[in-house]
């Protein structure tokens, strides 16, 4: 089948500096992929370079989502195309609420798609059914997007995102501190409910708890810009074994 996302020597940076030093990486629809470094290996800036975030520049390579050009696409039109991005450190949007926030971004990726927007009634019955999925208060539709809220239920929050907007490939950069067994839990259930022949996930983290409850087709381990092994999950406990500095290409 044809990859979901094809990545060849990409390089990226920051000013003047060099962050992604070569990445290449294909997935598949229907795979869970890992990405596992050290900090300070890149592992967040490739979820922004494949985000579109601004301040980040590709110096070289190829980005390839769905058979279209990743890189020319603006950073709204790869979420309507179907592209979600949690952050590791999500962003407050203080007056907007949950609701309205939901509304607006879900309108936008069914208008893209050429879908009729849903009746107030569709999409209020679509919140209460995804807000059930991750167990989530029925007062934080009101509430203002993340303000205020733990680190346990920015989780929530984000894998109810994730359910509402149904996305083909979901990017999720892993807070590691901080991170209570519940937080973790909520996001590996979500990734694994919402996971479907004709959808992938990249899976961003630092250690190997999260992947006790995601088991991933694909890991891979990246170290200074490039990932220097790739292979299937035996090598999450490689690493806990030796520890990244002993892991080389
Ligand atoms: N916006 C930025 N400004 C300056 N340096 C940055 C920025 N983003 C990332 N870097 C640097 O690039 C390197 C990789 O960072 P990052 O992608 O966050 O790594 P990881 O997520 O693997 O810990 C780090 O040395 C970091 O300091
Ligand atoms: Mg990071």
């Amino acid at each position: 089948m044809e990859n979901l996302l094809e990545i060849h020597g990409l390089h990226a940076g920051i000013a003047e500096r060099e962050i992604l030093k070569g990445i290449d990486l294909a997935v598949r629809p229907g795979q869970v992929h890992a990405i596992m470094g050290p900090n300070g290996a890149g592992k967040s800036t490739l979820g922004a370079v494949l985000a579109g975030r601004p301040d980040y520049t590709v110096t070289a390579g190829s980005v390839r989502y769905r058979g279209k050009d990743l890189l020319a696409m603006a950073p709204e039109e790869r979420s309507w195309e179907g592209l979600f991005l949690s952050f590791q450190y999500p962003i407050e949007i203080p007056g907007v609420s949950l609701t309205n926030f939901m509304k607006a971004a879900l309108s936008a990726r069914r208008k893209h798609a050429g879908l009729p927007e849903l009746s107030p009634a569709e999409f209020l019955r679509l919140l209460r059914e995804k807000m059930a999925f991750v167990q989530m208060k029925s007062d934080f539709a009101s509430r203002s997007v993340n303000v205020g809220f733990s680190g346990g239920e920015k989780k929530r929050n984000e894998i109810f995102q994730m359910a509402m907007l149904d996305p083909t490939l979901s990017i999720l950069d892993e807070t590691d501190s901080g991170l209570d067994v519940d937080a973790l839990r909520i996001v590996a259930d979500g990734v694994n409910r919402l996971r479907r022949p004709d959808n992938a996930a990249i899976v961003i983290t630092h250690y190997k708890r999260l992947l006790e409850y995601i088991v991933p087709d694909v890991v891979h381990i990246l170290k200074d810009g490039r990932i220097v092994r790739t292979g299937g999950p035996e090598l999450v406990d490689l690493i806990e074994e030796k520890g990244f500095s002993e892991i080389d290409g």
